[in-house]
């Protein structure tokens, strides 16, 4: 590629650097949560249009020469994507990558944790709302909690110290948040709850279920006690604290204190569509220039330009905006699926 080039990382508008990359391998998920899929039929994308994994691939190596260096596999649900531990050990392969992640909901996890090891993940992410069956079944319309128990034991022997990502929400979860805690400190994982947001395909989002940062903290320290913020190391998400026994956890606080000024992230669909922000309207078609032909430095020009010029604080405006309503009304969803979280990879 040429090189005559700007430094790295990209900037863009407000300065915010190119850095993490969260590549949705597809848009299918076998469970329904009812903050991100609580509908009963959904649009999925077309199977022609998903990428193959060479032009991921192709695409990845893109990003990673214009400063990618953090890439998190994500869906829908990633481990439903045929041999997804097959492009892990490709990407694991690449140099250029320093950080290589995956959010998963833990039901296919036991058997293919040994092998996303092998392949060479860095990290794992789990998401897990709720420690009772029955809960589990509602929230998220499966049986299969049993199979997340077993898949979070499995993130535990081959992942030491991953994540769990909790979401938040007032009747329906808020009373397990110290039992959240307790589980995760048993499996030696960092736990993070992430209040509830109003993105595409939250259909069910009311204001009165968001469990602020402020009033988690109150709920843990009355637990606890002493709460400690602990130093940010990344441009991470979650706020880090820790408790006097020398536990950490994180909160995700994207409804009421969003990150946006320190976002570097940007999402890859499955079927090769680039978004920047979570509530970006629009993304940027990367599979039609890949698929006509386009070199890797056209790719690289088209990228860099995009990014270059973006503004986009999505959080912030719609904290500022926002209606007690969905943030994207269903009809509109329905007419085009890469408004969902679920196509997006959150
Ligand atoms: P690490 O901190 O690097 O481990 O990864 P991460 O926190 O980015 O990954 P994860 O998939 O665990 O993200 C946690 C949650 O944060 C997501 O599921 C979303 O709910 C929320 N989130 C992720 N990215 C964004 C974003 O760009 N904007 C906002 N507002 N929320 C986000
Ligand atoms: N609010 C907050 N987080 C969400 N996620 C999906 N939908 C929402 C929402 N409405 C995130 C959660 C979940 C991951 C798959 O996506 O972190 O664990
Ligand atoms: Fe970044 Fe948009 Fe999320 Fe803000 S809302 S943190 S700009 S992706």
């Amino acid at each position: 590629m040429s090189t005559s080039l700007p430094p790295l990382p990209l900037r863009d508008v407000h300065q915010r650097p190119l850095r993490n990359l969260r590549l949705s391998v597809t848009d299918r998920c076998n469970l329904r949560c009812q903050y991100c899929m609580p509908e009963d039929e959904y649009a999925w994308l077309p199977r022609h249009d998903i990428l193959h994994f060479e032009e991921i691939e192709r695409l990845v190596d893109v990003f990673l020469f214009l400063g990618v260096d953090k890439v998190r596999l994500t869906g829908g649900e990633p481990l439903l994507r045929r041999d997804v531990t097959e492009l892990v050990a490709r990407l694991a392969s690449r140099l250029g990558i320093r950080d290589l992640a995956m959010t998963t909901n833990g039901v296919l996890l036991r058997p293919a944790a040994p092998d996303l090891k092998r392949a060479g993940l860095h990290r794992l992410t789990v998401s897990l709302d709720t420690l009772q069956a029955d809960r589990f079944e509602r929230l998220s319309r499966s049986a299969e909690f049993h199979r997340v128990l077993d898949g979070l034991e499995a993130a535990a022997e081959y992942f030491p110290g991953f994540k769990i990502d909790t979401v938040a929400i007032r009747g329906v979860n808020d009373d397990e948040v110290i039992a959240l805690l307790d589980r995760a400190r048993a499996l030696g994982a960092e736990l993070r709850f992430i209040e509830y947001m109003d993105v595409g395909g939250a259909t069910h989002w009311s204001q009165s279920q968001v469990v602020s940062r402020a009033e988690l903290l109150g709920m843990i320290a009355a637990h606890y006690g002493a709460v400690a913020p602990v130093d940010r190391v990344d441009a991470a998400p979650a706020d880090r604290f820790r408790l006097a026994h020398g536990q950490t956890f994180g909160i995700i606080a994207s409804t009421t204190t969003p990150f946006c000024a320190d976002c570097d992230r940007s999402r890859l669909t499955a079927d090769g569509l680039w978004y920047l922000c979570l509530y970006a309207a629009r993304g940027t078609d990367l599979r039609g220039p890949l698929r006509g032909g386009a070199s890797a430095d056209a790719l690289a020009t088209l990228i860099r330009g995009v990014w270059q010029a973006r503004t986009d604080r999505g959080a912030e405006t719609r904290q500022v905006v926002r209606a007690d309503a969905p943030f994207i009304p269903l009809s509109a969803l329905k007419r085009d699926p890469h408004l969902e979280m679920h196509t997006r990879g959150g």
